[in-house]
């Protein structure tokens, strides 16, 4: 089966369960494992900032991002199909009592002028007052857009001017700056808290970080014992995250190149794919009104994808145990379950 669902499917591969194997360990809570202070020492400098703190997810680490940068009674901003918005349960109102706001995005992205046009009167005893603004890059449900450069330096610099603090959601980033030809700090070190998942394209079984500044991650370590995810013996999983920083994020590009391989492919087979939204290692494929049986089709032909926000469009997502051979199969594999599919609702008709 060649399992294009999400990147989030990566087994470890037999060099990083080594490097798991043979991870120094000692006591996180106490700041006593080696493994996780080198990878947060590490991890500050990726991300351009001048600490970073380990968690072990990116829901974790987005939940607490908000909870430091807001009070209760805040407002958000963030795009209306991000995942804080739509897979994070809530977590904004549950946890940080904060009110958040649904921008409307083009391609995953919003505009300085939106951003000011919800900035409400901080002096108003009625109004929740505009406190952080969330960027998601990669945009997943947009399918793996990245902002341009310049669009984000418009955001953070809106936010700076205006007093709101500004967040990074880069899960993906390392997708973004590999499709931008960027460093990552170069987009991840404008922001005041940025969160990076290891357990998407960089192949962890597990892991993210949250960075920025030493005060805040004070603040970010407090968030992570209250939330229940302060660890003991955590370096075993923070060795896998050290191994994919020098050895799986470079290789991101060859997901790029096997997403652009796969949305030509199909393309040319007459699938209703869109090259322009397969920026990074996305393929958003628009199988029409009867998605369910569509997929089930897929499956019976030995490739599995899975549902978008958009009710029509399904997504095939490449990573590290996606080969070049996997993709050639999909793409004769996906065109000929689509087809019976075309051919049954003729004949239907
Ligand atoms: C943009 C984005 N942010 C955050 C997350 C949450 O990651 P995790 O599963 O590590 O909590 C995801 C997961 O898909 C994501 O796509």
């Amino acid at each position: 089966m060649i399992d294009l669902r999400s990147d989030t499917l990566t087994q470890p591969t037999p060099a990083m369960r080594e490097a798991i194997a043979s991870a120094t360990v000692g006591d996180e809570q106490k700041r006593e494992d080696p493994t996780v202070n080198e990878l947060e020492r590490r991890g500050a400098e990726f991300l351009g900032h001048e600490e970073a703190v380990f968690l072990p997810t990116a829901t974790m680490a987005n939940q607490i991002a908000l909870q430091i940068l807001g009070r209760p009674g805040d407002a958000l901003l963030v795009e209306r199909h991000a995942h804080i918005m739509l897979s994070e349960l809530g977590g904004p109102a549950a946890h940080s009592g904060l009110l958040t706001i649904g921008l409307e995005g083009t391609k995953g992205r919003f505009s300085p002028d939106q951003v000011v046009s919800e900035i409400r009167d901080r002096t108003s005893v009625h109004v929740a007052p505009t406190r952080i603004v969330t960027v998601e890059n990669t945009h997943n449900s947009a399918g793996g857009r990245a902002w341009p450069l310049g669009e984000i330096d418009a955001i953070v610099a809106t936010c700076r001017e205006h007093d709101l603090a500004v967040h990074l959601d880069g899960a993906r980033l390392v997708n973004a700056a590999v499709a931008c030809g960027v460093p990552t700090a170069r987009i991840a070190g404008a922001f005041d808290a940025v969160t990076i998942c290891f357990s998407k394209g960089l192949g962890c079984p597990l892991g993210a970080l949250i960075a920025g500044s030493h005060e805040l991650m004070q603040a970010a370590r407090r968030g992570k014992h209250f939330f229940g995810g302060a660890m003991r013996q955590a370096g075993i999983v923070a060795a896998a995250a050290l191994y994919a920083l020098e050895h799986n994020v470079d290789r991101i590009a060859d997901d790029h190149a096997r997403a652009r391989r796969l949305g030509e492919g199909l393309l040319d087979a007459g699938v209703n794919v869109d090259l322009e939204q397969v920026e990074t290692n996305f393929v958003q494929i628009d199988v029409g009104p009867d998605r369910g049986d569509a997929i089930d089709r897929m499956k019976q032909n030995g490739v599995l994808v899975s549902t978008t926000v958009h009710p029509t469009v399904v997504r095939a997502v490449t990573h590290l145990d996606i080969t070049d051979d996997d993709i050639d199969e999909a793409i004769a594999a996906i065109p000929a379950a689509l087809t019976r599919d075309q051919s049954r609702s003729v004949s239907q008709a």
